[in-house]
């Protein structure tokens, strides 16, 4: 995994030697386990809190140096609000908040899993080492030079104090497994598109296997046997070829059908022919977030051994403008079958995602079928970075989707879809055309979808806003912040496992 921080558990009485992490609530109470901790240096940290006004409000941290009478050179407050109204989805961010003061000097750092009136379930203390772990992590790869004041991966020893070390340890287990998911989709879209093209993509992917996930890895020429016309249209231009991943985890019953995750990923997308205008065109290396995410989830799954049937569906291009590329006027026919007359060579996602879709409806026929894209921008001026879009031809699935996305606070906005949208995307000369001009363009780009899934229970999430340029939250520093990975994963613990 991408980061050296660590993490153990171990029982309340191990002292603190670099820094040591206590949780108080908005009455400044600590619990039991946590007074002993400070021993004497509690008098000081009282006075302390009081100087600073410190309220001790949700994940609001109090950093407090050189306590007298403790090894430890810093102790970390971090509030947890009123005591009544912790949520389940808090931990995760208190873990999150617990590391926003480590320098980068710690070697060591000990977090107190105790609230001041409750013992921490088993299940909270591992959220809680997830959003530790999920905080971490810094993308730093390529930096050679470390600045002073930067956002640093937290290198050290992170240590768990939890009244039943072994609970915890087994709690942690999937929660762990989750949490690595996250970074291995956040490392994905952070990376740099001159190193993450599409076959060094599919054969990240193909890490996978060291979990038993059965990979394949289809090239242009399977591809172009499949007739796979509107995802190679794309690519066509590009250097670096295309190609399609099938990640299969298989801990249900045998030949019960798959719940299928499909991904754009577009590595790179200069928009082609109809090329983008220079600013932020860097950020489009993230335009692979749909299928970072996949992989992550695929990797969470296979970790934690879910008990389910799951596939994942990547469609990996570069969208680059040459004198091969597809031009504006050109015609394409989807493995579907259906032709597709191209306006706008920069809505590839829509091509690479129909015949992704096609594939896994028509080949595994799954119960449904989910797939995550940074498809619009226009998503980004309906909701801004907090929503995700969520569109769907099935209610139920659709009201477990928000449902998980409050849940793991991954949310989603329901959009409509409805066929008034199809005159949008109706063709002069083909089948449909990949583009509905400005008015609703999340609205038609999902509705284009829609006629690739074979009528199938199915969810398109259009998450264009909070998968890449992310803001900084109590659990992620990262730029690419692997959104969807805990979201789907709680979609798949409480609805379909078991
Ligand atoms: N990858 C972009 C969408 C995007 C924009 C994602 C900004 C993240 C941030 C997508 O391929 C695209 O270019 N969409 C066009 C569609 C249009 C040409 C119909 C868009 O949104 O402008
Ligand atoms: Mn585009
Ligand atoms: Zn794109």
């Amino acid at each position: 995994m991408p980061n050296a921080a660590t993490l153990a558990f171990v029982p309340v009485t191990t002292p603190a030697r670099d820094v040591l992490v206590v949780f108080c609530d908005d009455a400044l109470a600590f619990g039991p386990a946590t007074r002993k901790a400070l021993g004497p240096a509690r008098q000081q940290i009282t006075r302390a809190v009081a100087a600073a006004r410190f309220k001790g409000k949700g994940c609001a941290v109090l950093e407090i140096l050189a306590p007298q009478g403790l090894r430890a050179d810093r102790v970390v407050i971090v509030g947890t609000g009123k005591a009544a109204e912790v949520k389940e989805g808090d931990y995760i961010r208190f873990g999150g908040a617990a590391l926003s003061r480590v320098p980068p000097s710690a070697k060591d750092v000990l977090i107190m899993a105790e609230l001041p009136h409750a013992a921490l379930k088993p299940a909270e203390v591992a959220q809680l080492a997830a959003g530790a772990r999920l905080r971490a992590y810094s993308f730093d790869r390529y930096k050679t030079k470390k600045k002073e004041g930067e956002d640093k991966a937290v290198n050290a020893n992170i240590s768990v104090a939890v009244a039943d070390v072994a609970a915890a340890r087994r709690a942690y287990a999937a929660a762990g497994a989750v949490a690595d998911g996250v970074l291995m989709t956040r490392e994905l879209v952070n990376e740099p598109p001159n190193v993450l093209y599409p076959e060094e993509f599919a054969r990240r992917a193909t890490r996978l296997r060291r979990l038993r996930v059965r990979v394949d890895v289809l090239d242009v020429r399977a591809m172009t046997r499949l007739k796979m016309g509107a995802l190679l249209g794309v690519g066509q231009g590009a250097r670096h070829e295309s190609r399609m991943v099938i990640m299969q985890w298989n801990g249900g019953r045998r030949g019960e059908a798959p719940l299928a995750f499909v991904g754009k990923g577009v590595c790179f997308d200069s928009g082609g022919i109809s090329i983008k205008p220079a600013a932020s065109m860097e950020e489009m290396k993230g335009d692979m977030a749909g299928a970072a995410c996949v992989t992550g989830l695929m990797h969470a799954l296979a970790a934690r051994k879910a008990k389910i049937n799951a596939i994942g569906v990547i469609g990996l291009v570069e969208n680059m403008p040459d004198g091969n590329a597809q031009r504006p006027g050109d015609i394409v026919t989807s493995m579907s079958g259906q032709t597709i007359e191209i306006i706008n060579t920069d809505a590839e996602g829509r091509l690479v995602l129909a015949d992704a879709l096609w594939y896994v409806a028509k080949k595994h026929k799954p119960k449904l079928i989910v797939d995550l894209a940074t498809l619009t921008g226009a998503i980004m001026v309906a909701l801004g970075q907090e929503y995700a879009g969520l569109f769907s031809n099935n209610d139920e699935l659709a009201e477990r989707l928000t449902e998980v996305g409050l849940a793991t606070g991954e949310k989603l906005w329901r959009m409509p879809l409805g066929p008034e949208y199809d005159k949008q995307i109706d063709s002069k000369f083909a089948d449909v055309k990949n583009t509905g001009g400005r008015n609703g363009g999340a609205i038609t780009a999902a509705q284009f979808l829609q006629r690739f899934v074979d009528n199938l229970p199915w969810a398109h999430l259009d998450i264009a806003g909070t998968a890449m340029a992310s803001p900084a939250s109590d659990i992620s520093r990262s730029w690419g912040s692997g959104f969807g990975v805990r979201l789907l994963d709680r979609l798949v613990a409480d609805y379909y496992e078991k």
